[in-house]
C-alpha cells in the first residue's frame, strides 16, 4: 500500500525515454492527462517508453512518475501485439485486419498483472485509481481483486465498436469481466457507450468528451506566423495536417485530395504543411502506410512543385510544443480527416488557436471531435468528393463557425472533462 489519494494508471508516462534521454510522449492520451495531474495531488504509472530498463519513481514536470518496466517479449505480445495489432485495428473498425494470436493475449494478460499490481502499491487506503485506455482492460478487475477498498474508473480513449465486431475477440468474456472491476467506465461519444451496454449493463457508464489544456497552446506572436507563411512561399491558402503517422488518420486521403484539386485546377497557390510523429514504427501496416504517404508527397511535389517551392511540406518528427501554436495559427485550413477516432485532439487544438474566427477546419465525421464541433467543414474520409468539396468549402470560410466552437472548446476544456468523470466517479 502507498499513500496517493489518487492514482492515474496509463500504458505510457507522460515521458518518453528514448535512448536514456526524455521526451514528452506522443499522442492524445498524455497531452490531455497531463495538465490534470500537474494540478491534482497523486501520482502516474505507467512504462516509460524503453525496453528492458527498471527505473525508481521520479518526479517530471511536477508530476509523480511510478514507471512500470516492459522487456522485449511484453514490449512485442503486449504493446506491439494485443494492443496495437489486435485490439487497435478491432476498436477503430477493422481499417486493417486485427490479428488474434493466444501468445499476445497471455503477455496482455501478464503485464495488465503488473500494471495493477504496481497501482496496488501506490495507492492508499480508500483511493481513487483511474485506469486509461485499452491497453489496461484487465487492471480494474485485477485491481479490484488485490483492493476492494479503492475506487476504480476507467476511460476509453478510443472508440467502442459494434457489438458485431467486439465478438470476434476470442478473449471477448475476459475482456468485459476485467472492466466489471470498476465502478465507472467513461467514454468518448453516446455512440461508444451505446455499443458497450448492447453487451453489457452491469457496470455504471457514462460519455465524456475529453478536451485540451487551452494554456498549452500557446499565442503565437505575429512576427511568427509571418514568418512561416513567409518560409513556404507565402501561398493564398496554407493547409495543415499534423498527426500520429497512423492509418487510421487519414493522412494519405487527404493527399490525394489535394492532388485531384491541383489536377483539376481547382486550387493553385497553395502550400501543405504535414506534421507527423512517428508511431508503432516496427508494425506493418504502419510501415505501409508511411511508405504511401511518402510516395503521394514525393509524386504531388513532382507534378505540382517547382525548385524551391514544393507543394507538400513534410516533417517526419515530433514538433516541440512550444512551436505548434505557430502552425496552428498560420493555417488557413486544418485537415483532420481520420476513417476513425475517439476524439481528436489536434482539432480542438486548431480551434484553440483562432480566437479571432480566422481558419477553417476540415473535419471527418468519424472524429469524436465532430460530435461537439459540428459547424467545421465535415466530410467523409472515405470518399474523396467529399474531402475536395470540403476543402474548396473552408477556401471561403465563415468566421462565426469559428467562433462559436472557439466558444465551445474554452467552456469545455480538459478541467471541466476531468472533473465531470471525477465527479460522477
Ligand atoms: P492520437 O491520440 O491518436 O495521437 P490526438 O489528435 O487526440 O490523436 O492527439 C495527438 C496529440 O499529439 C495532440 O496533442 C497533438 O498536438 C500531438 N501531436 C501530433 N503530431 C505531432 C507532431 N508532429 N509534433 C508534435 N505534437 C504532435
Ligand atoms: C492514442 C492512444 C493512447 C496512446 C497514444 C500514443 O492516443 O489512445 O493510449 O498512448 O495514442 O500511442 P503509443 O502507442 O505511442 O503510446
Amino acid at each position: 500500500m502507498g499513500d496517493n489519494a489518487f492514482v492515474v494508471v496509463a500504458n505510457r508516462l507522460p515521458v518518453d525515454r528514448v535512448g536514456g534521454r526524455y521526451e514528452v510522449s506522443p499522442g492524445g492520451l498524455v497531452a490531455a492527462l497531463a495538465p490534470v495531474l500537474r494540478s491534482r495531488e497523486g501520482c502516474w504509472v505507467g512504462w516509460p517508453g524503453d525496453v528492458g530498463v527498471e527505473l525508481e519513481p521520479f518526479m517530471f514536470n511536477g508530476i509523480s512518475l511510478v514507471p512500470v518496466a516492459l522487456d522485449q517479449e511484453d514490449f512485442e505480445g503486449f504493446y506491439e501485439g494485443f494492443s496495437n495489432s489486435t485490439l487497435w485495428p478491432l476498436y477503430h473498425d477493422l481499417i486493417v485486419t486485427p490479428e488474434y494470436k493466444q501468445e499476445w493475449w497471455e503477455r496482455y494478460v501478464a503485464v495488465n498483472e503488473k500494471f495493477a499490481r504496481a497501482a496496488a502499491g501506490a495507492a492508499a487506503h480508500g483511493a481513487t485509481v483511474w485506469v486509461q485506455d485499452y491497453q489496461l482492460q484487465l487492471v480494474p478487475g485485477m485491481l479490484k481483486a488485490l483492493r476492494p477498498d479503492l475506487t476504480i474508473g476507467f476511460f476509453l480513449h478510443i472508440p467502442f465498436p459494434a457489438p458485431a465486431l467486439f465478438q470476434q475477440l476470442p478473449w471477448r468474456n475476459e475482456v468485459l469481466e476485467g472492466l466489471k472491476g470498476c465502478d465507472l467506465i467513461g467514454f468518448q461519444r453516446h455512440a461508444d457507450e451505446d455499443n458497450f451496454r448492447l453487451l453489457t449493463t452491469e457496470i455504471r457508464t457514462g460519455t465524456f468528451p475529453i478536451s485540451i489544456d487551452l494554456g498549452e497552446i500557446e499565442a503565437a506572436p505575429e512576427a511568427s506566423i509571418r514568418n512561416l507563411r513567409e518560409r513556404v512561399g507565402d501561398p493564398e491558402h496554407l493547409l495543415l495536417g499534423v498527426d500520429r503517422l497512423d492509418y487510421t488518420k487519414g493522412i494519405l486521403q487527404r493527399l490525394l485530395a489535394i492532388e485531384s484539386l491541383l489536377e483539376e485546377g481547382k486550387l493553385d497557390d497553395i502550400a501543405f504543411i504535414q506534421l507527423a510523429t512517428p508511431s508503432r514504427e516496427r508494425i506493418e501496416h504502419y510501415r505501409t502506410t508511411r511508405r504511401e504517404v511518402e510516395e503521394a508527397i514525393g509524386r504531388i511535389n513532382g507534378r505540382f512543385g517547382d525548385v524551391g517551392r514544393p507543394v507538400v511540406h513534410y516533417v517526419h518528427r515530433s514538433i516541440p510544443r512550444e512551436q505548434l501554436g505557430t502552425y496552428y495559427a498560420a493555417a488557413d485550413i486544418m485537415l483532420v480527416t481520420p476513417f476513425k477516432d475517439g476524439m481528436n485532439l489536434v482539432a480542438k487544438e486548431y480551434v484553440a488557436a483562432h480566437p479571432g474566427g480566422d481558419g477553417a477546419l476540415v473535419l471527418s465525421e468519424f472524429a469524436g471531435a465532430a460530435v461537439e464541433l459540428h459547424q467545421a467543414y465535415l466530410c467523409n474520409p472515405f470518399d474523396l468528393e467529399s474531402v475536395k468539396d470540403a476543402i474548396m468549402a473552408a477556401t471561403e470560410p465563415d468566421p462565426a463557425r469559428m467562433r462559436q466552437m472557439h466558444d465551445w472548446v474554452v467552456e469545455h476544456d480538459v478541467a471541466a472533462w476531468a472533473r465531470a468523470f471525477l465527479e460522477a466517479l
